[in-house]
């Protein structure tokens, strides 16, 4: 068997209500990660492209988070409605959609101003 060209990870990392850092699943539904394997599914990608269900990826204040390897390319606040883009234009074309795209300074620091919670 082959091996997986990318993976997509994706946070379902559940807090309860209220936690200062917050959580990227707070419905514990696991939609994100759902809808990206149907998307790969649709696209005839099953078997090539891995959606993993991941636990927290520490980037918990620009959630929901999504990492893309081997490129290591960060997502944040991704909503249901961007899967369908993501996997369109980055894992289809090779185009990360850069507006939600993590900077690289954004990662792993206390001060981003960008993070919805501090
Ligand atoms: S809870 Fe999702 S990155 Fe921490």
């Amino acid at each position: 068997m082959a091996k997986f060209e990318k993976h997509i990870f994706v946070c379902g990392n559940v807090r309860p209500a209220g936690h200062p850092r917050g959580c990227c699943d707070p419905a514990a539904k696991a939609e994100l990660q759902v809808l990206f394997k149907q998307k790969l599914a649709e696209h005839g990608l099953k078997g090539r492209i891995r959606a993993n269900q991941a636990g927290c990826l520490d980037q918990c204040e620009h959630g929901p988070t999504v990492v893309v390897y081997p490129e290591g390319v960060w997502y944040g606040q991704v909503t249901p409605g961007d899967v369908d883009e993501i996997v369109q234009s980055h894992i289809l074309s090779g185009k990360p959609v850069e507006r939600l795209r993590l900077a690289d300074n954004c990662l792993n620091t206390a001060h981003c101003e960008h993070r919805q919670r501090s």
